[in-house]
């Protein structure tokens, strides 16, 4: 073993406030140091750190590494098995088992039918904004309702129940109350959820969740796919509008090219995934022990896979700290993962981000903070999703 492997120990770690859209320096150094450094856990158990582009990707595709919540080795206690339904933190076959039959639901007939809702939603969003006029936080005018949209449409929450829900997975996601209010609307989510899967049961209408009660998937394993696609959905895209909106308006000359060529909008979508990395770590267990980058990650060991420093691996990224919304190589970035856990929503994604951010800096050609950028209150580094809080911003009524 390399006597000068690096040794991180201050996870997770806080971002520099002149720039929070940079991986916290501690990572930065670590990756500086080599791809995979040693690395305590929270509960004091050994895992190891890994933060260059090709080793992160060499794990996710990787089959003797497990995605298995109750294999996780991070605290001295036992985790308990993922519930049924919860395919993310499951390994094949199990995990294919439910992602295979929601794969086929994300058709281009269904994505069609959502893109013009989105575009929908962005418009009355815009509508309400402009009418309302400035100042305004963009976080819940505009960044939260569009996911929020999405998701309902996929499971089919009817319309009447679409506020008290988007209320609901706000507190349970949003990560900004007590422990007792979290609870609270954790436990409310899933009864609602439990509620909605017999409903469709009873009841099948034109969504995704309907059309899976028709398989061999129990009340409880629906229930447990609807509440990865709201944990997976929801939060990560509304705080890649967010942040994202926020990283535009500090990179003026990038937000003016953006507003100034239509065409650079696909392209600006991925290099924003790439910059900000919001699902910023996973980890995975090892099954077996495996050489990886010159050291032995012994089974059973838990490493955590840094995928916002792998997306700022120079040796993979040129000046990877500089956000160029015109960069060819942007789209090899990891921000949606890799391997058998790649994103099942990215393509959805990808559309509501386009949609949203295009319309977003047509409508308002003046947007800007309307706050000095250290104020803007960020979300603290122990959160899974980086992101705002708010965004408070303003623009030149005149031009609205
Ligand atoms: C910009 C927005 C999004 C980002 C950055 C994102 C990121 C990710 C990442 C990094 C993973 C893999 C985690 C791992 O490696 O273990 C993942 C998985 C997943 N995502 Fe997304 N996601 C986004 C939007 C969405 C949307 C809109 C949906 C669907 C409504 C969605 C559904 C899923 C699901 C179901 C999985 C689990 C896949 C599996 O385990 O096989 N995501 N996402």
């Amino acid at each position: 073993m390399s006597e000068s492997l690096h040794t991180v120990t201050t996870l997770p770690a806080t971002r520099q406030s002149d720039c929070p859209f940079d991986p916290p320096a501690e990572l930065i150094d670590a990756r500086r140091h080599g791809p995979i450094s040693r690395y305590t856990h929270p509960g004091g158990i050994p895992g190891w750190l890994i933060t260059g582009y090709d080793l992160v990707r060499s794990v996710l595709a990787d089959s003797r590494f497990s995605s298995r919540k109750d294999l996780l080795n991070v605290v001295d206690f036992e985790i308990p098995p993922a519930p049924p339904g919860e395919f993310l933190l499951m390994d094949d076959p199990e995990h294919r088992r439910y992602r295979k039959p929601l794969m086929g639901k994300f058709t281009v007939r269904r994505m069609r039918l959502l893109t013009e809702r989105i575009e929908q939603v962005t418009a009355d969003r815009l509508d309400a904004m402009e009418k309302a006029g400035p100042p305004t936080d963009l976080v819940t005018a505009f960044a939260k309702p569009i996911p929020t949209i999405v998701i309902c449409e996929i499971l089919g929450v009817p319309y009447e129940d679409r506020g008290s829900f988007q209320q609901q997975i706000d507190t349970f996601m949003g990560g900004e109350v007590s422990d007792e209010e979290l609870i609270a609307a954790y436990t409310a989510t899933q009864e609602y959820l439990a509620q909605l899967v017999a409903a469709k049961r009873a009841n099948p209408t034109d969504d995704v969740l309907s059309e899976l009660t028709d398989s061999d998937l129990t009340d409880e394993e629906l229930k447990g796919i609807s509440l990865v696609l709201l944990a997976a959905g929801f939060d990560t895209t509304a705080n890649m509008l967010a942040l994202g909106t926020f990283a535009l308006l500090q990179n003026p000359a990038q937000l003016a090219a953006l507003r100034a060529d239509p065409a650079l909008t696909d392209g600006a979508v991925e290099e924003l995934l790439r910059y900000l990395s919001v699902a910023k770590t996973f980890m995975r267990t090892a099954l077996e022990d495996v050489e990886l980058g010159g050291q032995t990650i012994k089974a059973g060991t838990t490493v955590v896979l840094s995928y916002h420093t792998a997306n700022r691996d120079p040796e993979r990224f040129a000046d990877p700290h500089v956000l160029d919304l015109r960069r060819q190589e942007a789209g090899g970035h990891l921000a949606f993962s890799h391997g058998i856990h790649q994103c099942l929503g990215q393509q959805l994604a990808r559309i509501e981000m386009r949609v949203a951010f295009r319309a977003l800096v047509d409508r308002f050609p003046t947007l800007r903070l309307a706050v000095p950028a250290e104020e803007v209150a960020l979300r603290p580094e122990t959160a899974d999703i980086f992101g705002v809080k708010s965004l408070p911003v303003t623009w030149d009524k005149a031009e609205s």
